[in-house]
Parts: C-alpha cells; sequence; structure tokens
C-alpha cells in the first residue's frame, strides 16, 4: 500500500531549491543555504508556516529524496544533463535571459531548447500539484517557469496561483521576435496574480496581451477565454509591480557586530587603507555592466583624476553561469581588462583593481560593504539589483555612497543615489567623481533617506504584500451575467481609479 505523500498550504516553486549541496571529498553531501536574494526573501514568509519549496537541487541527475530543513519541505525537481544544457542554460539563458534584458547580447532560438523548457516546466508542475494541499497557495518564480501556472491550474483548479518576475519584462518589440510568445504568455496567464518589479514590466505584458493575443485589458487586468474553454467562460488575472526587497533589519543587525565592524576595517588596512575604496559587486553577468566601469575607471586613471594607493577599486566577480558562451567572453574580457588597467596603474603592492572571482560567506559581503566608500552599481539592464539595498541596509553609519544605474529596477525606489546612465562613460566618469568628492553631510543626507526607503520597503512587507494580493486576486472563473456584467463595470471604475492613484504614486516616487 503506498503512503500518500505530505502536502502543504504554501507551494513555492523556483528552479533552484534554497539549498544547494556540498559534496565533500569521499564523496558525501551536506545540504547548505544557498547564497540569494530569493531565499532571504522567502524565508520570512515560510518560517512557521506549513510550506513546501519545489525546485532543483543545482546538479545534473536523478532529484534528491524530499527532505526538511529548518522547518520547510523541499521537494527535489531532477534534471537530466540535456535539461541542464537545453532547459537552463539554453532557452532561459541563452534565449530568455537576452531578450528579457534589451538583448545586450543577441538571444539564440533552438525548438528543441523550447521541447525541454516545456517538458521541464511540466515536471515542476506535477511536483507541485503533488504536494499542494487542497485550496493551497502556489507561489511560482522567476522567468525558467513561465508556463508552471497554466500547467498547475490544468491539474488542479482548486489551487490559487501566482507568479513573480524578478528580471525585467521585456517591451513587446523585443518579446515578439520569441517564436513561443503565445505559449508563454497562455503559461503565465493560467496564474491569479502576476508581479513584477516595475510598474513598466507589468505594463510590457499587459500590452504583450493586447498586441500579440488581442486581449482585453483594464487598468492591471486582463480578461480573456482560457484556450481550449467555453468561450462564454471568462478568466481575469491581475498584473501588477510588487518591487522586491532584502531584509533590512538582519543586514542591519548583521553590519552592527563588533566582528563584523573589525573585519570592515581589517579589509581596509589589508587594501593598503585607501583614503577612498570604491567597491563593485556583480554575478559576472553581461547586464551588469561591468565593462562600462572598467573603462570609466581606467579613463579616471589615465586623466590622474584618481589613482592607487589613494583610490583604488575593489571587484566582486561572482561566477555565473560559467558554460555558456557569452559568460566565458564577458570573463575573458573583464579579466583582460583588469590585467591591463593592473600593468598600467598599479605600483608594488598598490593594485588599480583588487579583482575576486569567489562565492563569500554573508558576514564577509556586509564587512566589504561596510568598508567601501563608494558603491559601483551600472548594470545596462536589472530588474532589480538587491546589492545596492544590501548596501544601504548595511551602512547605519551614513558612511558610504551608492552609484547607480538608472537602467536599475532599484532605481525606480532610490532616487538619493548618485544616478548614472552607464552608456554615457564621460557622465560616469563625473557621477564617479561626485560621489568621491560630495561633501560628507550631502552623503549622510543621501544614506539617510535612502536607507529610510528600504527599512519601510524591506522584503517581509513585498512578501506578505503579495501574498495579501493574491489571496485576494480577482480569479474565479465567470461566466458574464447582466449582474455580473455591472459588477465588471463596477470593477473597471474600481481599478481605473487604482490605476490612477497606483500612478500617481509612481510619479511621487520618481520625482
Ligand atoms: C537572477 C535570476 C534568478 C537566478 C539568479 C542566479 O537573479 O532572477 O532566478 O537564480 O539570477 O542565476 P542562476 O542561473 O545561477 O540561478
Amino acid at each position: 500500500m503506498s503512503v500518500a505523500a505530505p502536502t502543504f498550504d504554501l507551494v513555492v516553486a523556483a528552479n533552484r531549491l534554497p539549498v544547494e549541496r556540498l559534496v565533500d571529498a569521499g564523496g558525501g553531501g551536506t545540504w547548505q543555504r544557498s547564497p540569494g536574494g530569493l531565499v532571504t526573501a522567502l524565508e520570512s514568509v515560510m518560517r512557521g508556516r506549513d510550506a513546501a519549496w519545489v525546485g532543483w537541487a543545482g546538479e545534473p541527475g536523478a532529484a534528491p529524496e524530499p527532505f526538511s530543513e529548518e522547518g520547510t519541505h523541499l521537494h527535489p525537481v531532477g534534471l537530466s544533463p540535456t535539461d541542464v544544457e537545453e532547459y537552463y542554460e539554453g532557452f532561459s539563458n541563452e534565449t530568455l535571459w537576452p531578450i528579457y534584458h534589451d538583448v545586450i547580447v543577441p538571444a539564440s532560438f533552438h525548438r528543441a531548447w523550447w521541447d525541454t523548457y516545456r517538458t521541464v516546466n511540466h515536471r515542476f508542475a506535477k511536483a507541485v500539484a503533488e504536494v499542494a494541499a487542497p485550496g493551497a497557495t502556489v507561489w511560482v518564480h522567476d522567468y525558467q517557469l513561465q508556463l508552471v501556472p497554466a500547467m498547475v491550474r490544468a491539474i488542479r483548479p482548486d489551487v490559487r496561483i501566482g507568479w513573480f518576475d524578478h528580471i525585467p519584462f521585456p517591451p513587446v518589440e523585443l518579446f515578439a521576435q520569441l517564436p513561443w510568445r503565445r505559449a508563454l504568455v497562455e503559461g503565465l496567464l493560467g496564474a491569479d496574480l502576476l508581479g513584477f518589479q516595475r510598474t513598466p514590466d507589468a505594463e510590457n505584458f499587459l500590452r504583450a496581451c493586447r498586441r500579440l493575443l488581442g486581449m482585453a485589458t483594464r487598468g492591471e487586468t486582463i480578461t480573456f477565454t482560457p484556450p481550449g474553454d467555453d468561450p462564454s467562460v471568462q478568466r481575469t488575472v491581475r498584473a501588477t509591480a510588487m518591487p522586491i526587497s532584502v531584509d533590512f533589519r538582519e543586514l542591519d543587525e548583521l553590519a552592527r557586530t563588533p566582528e563584523v565592524v573589525a573585519r570592515a576595517a581589517e579589509i581596509r588596512v589589508s587594501l593598503g587603507d585607501p583614503e577612498v575604496l570604491m567597491l563593485g559587486v556583480d554575478r559576472l553577468d553581461y547586464t551588469k555592466g561591468i565593462r562600462h566601469r572598467l573603462k570609466a575607471y581606467e579613463e579616471l586613471l589615465q586623466d590622474r583624476a584618481i589613482g592607487p594607493p589613494g583610490v583604488t577599486l575593489m571587484q566582486v566577480a561572482l561566477p555565473s553561469r560559467e558554460r555558456v558562451d557569452a559568460y566565458r567572453h564577458l570573463r575573458e574580457e573583464v579579466e583582460g581588462t583588469v590585467g591591463r588597467i593592473n600593468g598600467e596603474f598599479s605600483a608594488i603592492g598598490q593594485p588599480a583593481v583588487h579583482y575576486l572571482h569567489h562565492f563569500y560567506p554573508r558576514t564577509e559581503m556586509v564587512a566589504m560593504f561596510l568598508a567601501a566608500d563608494v558603491l559601483l552599481v551600472t548594470p545596462l539592464r536589472d530588474g532589480m539589483n538587491l546589492i545596492a539595498k544590501e548596501y544601504v541596509s548595511c551602512r547605519h553609519d551614513l558612511g558610504g555612497a551608492l552609484v547607480l544605474s538608472e537602467f536599475t529596477g532599484a532605481w525606480h525606489e532610490l532616487h538619493q543615489a548618485f544616478i548614472c546612465n552607464p552608456h554615457d562613460i564621460e557622465g560616469l566618469k563625473q557621477t564617479i567623481m561626485r560621489a568621491i568628492t560630495a561633501p560628507e553631510d550631502e552623503r549622510r543626507r543621501r544614506m539617510k533617506a535612502l536607507r529610510k526607503r528600504v527599512a519601510d520597503h524591506d522584503v517581509q512587507r513585498w512578501a506578505f504584500r503579495y501574498l495579501e494580493a493574491l489571496a485576494t486576486a480577482p480569479a474565479r472563473p465567470h461566466r458574464p451575467t447582466r449582474a455580473s456584467d455591472q459588477e465588471r463595470r463596477g470593477g473597471e471604475r474600481a481599478n481605473r481609479a487604482n490605476q490612477r492613484a497606483s500612478d500617481t504614486a509612481s510619479e511621487r516616487v520618481s520625482q
């Protein structure tokens, strides 16, 4: 007799599990919490709840058995080496990632990758359906799993489904290039609530529904007849902006601990005690604008505006997607540039760039943030950029200055940063110089305002707001009747009013 698998009221599905397996020399393994925003973000909502997390354990091969970690049920999904190549590296990171990030590098389209993406999304959907309790809340994350909402709905129409997009949603002109655009939109529309980082991302999605699928949208809602359903049955889905954040309090507390404060001082000493320490921390990804940042820095060195030992740059490049060509080329280019800059501008024991291609524990990252006088965040396109928010959260001393690209989601909230356009190298150089030379009281005033914004809009607030919106999202299938037509008109009026209110709010934020 088979024993029924346990089921849960809240099920999170993301490409990666919140833990990764560390294999020791003897081939044994232990689980360790993965670094990264999503894990921290969801930890607080999952704690104390009857929750499961469905995701990939990070290594090709069969899925390990489900297990529990700190009270959360972890349900691994297996990816074969071909799945990793075609679903993860291929379709997710060589097709979708470039299209969703302004085609900074060209996207590749392969029908076999799409087939595997569909197959793997279906595997995730089945796993979710297996562990979701009757009437459960299912929260699907990011671009790797865009077909999962409709696939889960087909198997489990009783559950409430949300999806959150951690990266930008592209303008319709770019999204339209995807041969599978209709299937992707229909996959997402299986959700009750679609969350995006910025209002323009939600608007891009609504535009794709209208222009490419001819659907009706009103304010933040899309009303449509699901494919294959009775044409008189309609569903309504809400697409709205809800910018993700960081655990402000946890970072603030960590940055105040004597160990971290001492480590920050130690880092500065080991870098030769510069007057100005500039820092970059990024996944080694072409979206992050590392090349533009290095170009601006190199020119400032050439201009003799700055230079070691007084001013130095520490660049942490976190290893990422190393089997994908564009990432390999980027690494070669960045490391070549760092070598050239150091060859030309370093002195013995005084490098112009301290380049580190490693992962670091959380406390070490916090110490780096506390040590840095200027953080350079210069992406060409970024859904949010949590590094910017983490830096601000750590600066309880009101020290430090944030240089922030206007092409990040964070820019929509962090207006008191030193704002730059990374494509404008001259402008970027000037912004870096302004951040370095700004009077202390100006820097403190800016940092205080930035910290208030992040403290008031932390990750706990984001997660609770999302789940609350999901619980009340307009979702149940309905057959339009006279009465419900009237309700709909009322709803539309309310939506328009909400839209006006949220437009006004976002205008206020962007001033
Ligand atoms: C971005 C994506 C995440 C992804 C992360 C790391 O933040 O939004 O979904 O997990 O990058 O990338 P990786 O490919 O290593 O999971």
